[in-house]
């Protein structure tokens, strides 16, 4: 181990911690810190040398560029090009917060954070802690989500933890993560395009200018020899220990199904949890399992699922999960859950229809 990992809780000292924290950065070191969507790990953004320990701890494919984290708008300037004109309304809308915004990037920009391209994505985060680590800091602060390269992000200092510990020196402790899933990322490079969908929804963004797409990757695999528009995509993804599989339809198809398909594993010798949802749970008695959400605000099972495939992917071999369609309000969480199951969907309706 090259670190005794330090945990300090935000809570109850943030000024020593982000004191602490700062130096670390300035002198070329990382440290994991709470942001308002997942943890990050953060090295300064602007030392190529220091952003490569990020890619080292997290086991990172070196292809999959960063974010940069700012603590003050007028930050974004040093780091891009040029603003362009349509970005203004986004910022002043949705900074702090969520939002990631991609543009050209300018020279200070090391190309380790873009992983080569000349494009750079910045998110400003709402989290206090984040913000002072990153204005003591004095430089802005390239991180990805503080978890080894494929597994679910973290949403806790537990879970960073889990997997950092001895990799890097300091985590902040600020609790638990409000979203619980990333930022959405959205490119400024041509038609405004969500690379990644978050909290920020397509029906939000369009409010303030106009028409988005949506990268056609979100709810599916990249076919072979097809490019990712952001090269985090192609890669696996918040896989927990257990084997992650998704059941959609609708809620009285999808807990017909889990109860069969739950009894079917188990008689194969496997250990299965069930993910319920308010609206399916009485429905599943007798069968173990934990609440996720409401299908009715998809952000209560985005701020639980990283945490649940984590905790009870531990101790299972399966996990039984509900999809919840492809609307708007639902494609951050499904984009998450279908990747964490590789992809691997059932349709309740039609499997209903064989067992009927
Ligand atoms: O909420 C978040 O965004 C969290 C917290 C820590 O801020 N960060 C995060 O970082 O999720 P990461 O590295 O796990 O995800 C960054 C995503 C990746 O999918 C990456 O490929 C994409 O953003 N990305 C970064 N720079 C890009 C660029 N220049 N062009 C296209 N995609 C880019
Ligand atoms: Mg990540």
């Amino acid at each position: 181990m090259e670190f005794e990992t330090k945990v300090i809780s935000a809570d109850r000292q943030e000024e020593a911690g982000t004191t602490l924290g700062a130096s670390i950065i300035r002198s070329g070191g990382i440290v994991a810190f709470p942001t308002e969507t997942v943890y990050g790990l953060g090295a300064n953004g602007l030392d190529g040398e220091a952003v490569n320990k990020i890619f080292e701890a997290k086991g990172r494919p070196n292809d999959n560029p960063l974010i940069l984290h700012i603590s003050k708008k007028s930050d974004l300037k040093k780091l891009w090009a040029h603003v362009p004109d349509r970005a203004i309304p986004l910022i002043e809308t949705f900074w702090p917060g969520p939002l990631t915004l991609i543009f050209h990037k300018a020279d200070i920009v090391p190309y380790e954070v873009t992983a080569g391209l000349d494009t750079v994505a910045v998110r400003m985060p709402s989290d206090k802690t984040a913000r002072l680590l990153i204005s003591k800091s004095g430089v802005p602060i390239a991180a990805p989500s503080a978890n080894r390269s494929g597994k679910p992000s973290p949403t806790s200092a537990e879970h960073v933890l889990e997997d950092m510990d001895g990799k890097i020196p300091l985590i902040l402790d600020g609790g638990r993560c409000k979203y619980g899933v990333e930022s959405t990322v959205l490119s400024l490079i041509g038609e405004p395009t969500i690379l990644r969908p978050g909290a920020i929804t397509r029906e939000m963004l369009e409010a303030v200018i106009g028409p988005v797409r949506l990268a056609p990757s979100i709810l599916k695999p990249l076919r072979e020899g097809e490019v990712a528009a952001s090269p985090g995509m192609k890669y696996k993804h918040y896989a927990p220990d257990a084997q992650v599989v998704v059941i959609d339809g609708t809620p009285e198809n999808i807990s017909r199904c889990v109860i069969s398909l739950y009894y079917e594993k188990v008689e194969s010798g496997l250990s299965v949890e069930v993910l319920s949802t308010r609206q399916t749970r009485s429905r599943y008695r007798g069968i173990p399992n934990t609440l996720i959400g409401d299908r009715e605000n998809p952000e209560t099972m985005c701020a639980n699922l990283f945490r649940l495939l984590r905790e009870i992917g531990a101790d299972c071999d399966m996990i039984l999960a509900e999809g919840i369609g492809t609307s708007e309000e639902g494609l951050a969480y499904m984009n998450r859950l279908l990747r964490a199951a590789g992809f691997e969907r059932i349709d309740a309706d039609e499997y209903v229809k064989k067992i009927d």
